[in-house]
């Protein structure tokens, strides 16, 4: 099945266009990843996954009805050639009313772009919630999610703030894998973002969870993580149970890097400073300090800690950048 089929089962046939519209979507991160395909068409997923949104971080997007198309990101205009603005079109394409709708997209991350933060997930939710405003077509934001899903896998999951589920479904054309709140409360929540580069990532997930599943033997047993990982985690939600709920997802991270470093041939997206950083955690935690963190594929880490600790994790993490998520 095509995007274009999904795309016209959801979006009302005749929409009017306003000429302009602007929304905000926050990023996202995974406690327990989202690591494989079932349908890379789709982006349908292996498994069922669970992120937490950042607040007030993320994407800012407005597009607007264009004579020709033009991407302007954080401030720069991109050349159409690139393989980002390329991947960007071909999703416009998927919502082009009439074949000389042409759109102009100023997009504005206050998060790195492409260094493993998940800027694509905030940047894909955020285009789809400006699309529903400027097409005026009030979607529930169930369809919403299946929509951005279609841009990004992870970005289902950025349509909201605070925990949530995206469900793996099995249906074809993916009409039950979608992303869903969690009713959980933890105001004393923290992720800490320790940026080692901002640089572009060497391989982006895309690619590197393809090469994992075509040759990774450890991922035959990633199914099998993850169920127990997401029961683990809902459960140390439900019970606010903040040490469960770290080691697991920081089991969960690392199980994901060892399907990567099991590949052929090999990914790493350890630069010296991810497992210095990742060591000084252990020693945190020998020392009875709950911290933990989680890994995407860049080499930046996201601690994870309560807020009671945030003194003492800003003086052991110089650079840390401390968000509350909500
Ligand atoms: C490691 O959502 O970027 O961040 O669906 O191909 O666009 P595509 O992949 P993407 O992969 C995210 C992978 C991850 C884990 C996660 O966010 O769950």
């Amino acid at each position: 099945m095509k995007r274009l089929d999904v795309v016209k089962q959801i979006v009302p046939p005749l929409s009017s266009s306003l000429q302009t519209a602007s929304a905000f979507a926050p990023a996202n991160i995974a406690l327990c990843k989202y690591w494989g395909k079932r349908d890379s068409e789709l982006n349908l997923p292996m498994t069922s996954s669970l992120s937490v949104s950042l607040g007030d971080k993320g994407t800012c997007t407005k597009i607007s009805v264009n004579d020709q198309d033009k991407i302007i990101l954080n401030g720069d205009m991109l050349s159409l050639d690139l393989p980002f603005a390329k991947r960007l079109i071909a999703y416009l394409d998927l919502f082009r009313t009439q074949d000389h709708l042409h759109f102009s997209i100023e997009t504005t991350n206050n998060i790195p772009t492409g260094a493993g933060v998940a800027s694509s997930a905030s940047g894909f939710a955020a285009l789809v919630l400006a699309l529903d405003k400027l097409f005026q077509w009030q979607l529930d934001k169930k369809y919403l999610s299946i929509l951005a899903r279609l841009g990004s896998g992870s970005a289902c999951r950025s349509l909201w703030q605070g925990f949530v589920k995206w469900h793996v479904g099995v249906r074809v054309d993916g009409m039950d894998s979608v992303a869903e709140p969690l009713s959980i409360e933890w105001p004393n929540f923290r992720m800490g973002l320790l940026i080692f580069s901002e640089k572009e990532k060497s391989m982006g997930s895309r690619e590197a969870m393809q090469r994992v599943v075509a040759t990774s033997r450890f991922y035959k047993e990633w199914p099998a993580q993850v169920a127990d990982d997401l029961n683990i985690i809902e459960q140390a939600l439900s019970q606010q149970d903040f040490d469960l709920l770290g080691k697991t997802a920081e089991s969960n991270a690392l199980a994901m890097h060892a399907t990567l470093l099991t590949a052929q041939p090999p990914i790493s997206y350890y630069l010296p400073e991810t497992i210095a950083a990742m060591q000084r955690v252990w020693r945190l935690r020998a020392q009875g300090v709950s911290v933990y963190f989680t890994q995407d594929a860049g080499p930046n880490l996201k601690l994870l800690f309560l807020s009671k600790d945030e003194k003492i994790i800003k003086e052991n993490f110089s650079n840390v950048e401390v968000i509350q998520c909500r």
